[in-house]
């Protein structure tokens, strides 16, 4: 019953909030294309008080794309899919690190969408997660500056990981999205070790400078956080940053991360 979802946009850069539906029970195919194609065009979904087991948080993934198993984070007890995003009234850094950046851009393909969901988090307002929209920050760009991205393509690794067939993907820096066919920046600063043909020490200030415009204020919105909230976005077309302004309290969230199948 998608006429009864009302959808309310965040900021102009991107996001809605998505009320009227109820994500524990499970969607009709109409539903499902059409929860695909407010992604699209918002890039970033907000679903508040949402009653979901775990089970349920990775059907919802499954409506855009295939569950991932970090090879390198540990998952919860219930769900081998699902991470903990966790940090402790005594811990110092938020999960994931003070970077912007995308998910699981390291594999190939890449993935697709995150799926976040709130289990215990600060009564704000703190601990909220930023986002910028990368089809903004290419359109930004001047034509000479497209044309030499365009010509690039991307080392990504995960951190600290030498470079090799499991950790490592190439991805072009300027990636048309599969389904919109819009061209996105496609470089994030946790995960990019160097441009193909590039040495490490060459592609630092070009990433520098690409991280600079691709966070542009005018590029991002902002997601404030209550528990039973799901966050759904695109990681072909938004970076995310998770603020760490809440010390001394307690954040946990579960992440479901789904990785790009065809036309999804
Ligand atoms: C993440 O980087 O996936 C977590 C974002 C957050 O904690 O807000």
């Amino acid at each position: 019953m998608t006429n009864q979802w009302s959808v309310t946009r965040l900021q102009s850069a991107l996001g809605a909030v998505v009320a009227g539906v109820d994500l524990s029970q499970s969607l009709s195919a109409d539903a499902q294309i059409h929860l695909r194609a407010l992604l699209d065009e918002h890039l970033v979904l907000v679903f508040p008080e949402q009653q979901l087991l775990p089970g349920r948080h990775v059907e919802i993934g499954e409506v855009f794309g295939e569950p991932y198993v970090h090879p390198f984070l540990e998952s919860i007890a219930e769900h081998d899919a699902i991470l903990r995003v966790a940090k402790e009234p005594e811990d110092e850094t938020v999960f994931g690190g003070e970077f912007w950046h995308a998910d699981i851009t390291f594999r190939n393909p890449p993935s697709s969408v995150s799926l976040l969901y709130a289990i215990d988090v600060p009564a704000g307002p703190c601990g909220d997660t930023l986002f910028a929209n990368q089809f903004a920050a290419f359109d930004r760009l001047s034509s000479g500056m497209q044309s030499m991205l365009e010509g690039l393509e991307a080392v990504h690794v995960y951190p600290d990981m030498a470079e090799c067939e499991a950790t490592a993907a190439v991805h072009p820096v300027v990636r048309t999205h599969p389904r919109s066919g819009r061209k996105a920046l496609f470089v994030n600063a946790a995960f990019v070790h160097r441009f193909v043909g590039w040495t490490v020490e060459e592609s630092r200030p070009l990433l520098a400078q690409l991280e600079a415009h691709q966070t542009r204020p005018e590029f991002q919105g902002r997601v404030a956080w209550s528990n039973n909230q799901l966050t759904v976005w695109d990681n072909r077309a938004v970076l995310h940053y998770a603020m760490n302004d809440y010390p001394g309290q307690r954040r946990v969230l579960q992440r479901v991360t789904v990785m790009e199948r065809t036309a999804t």
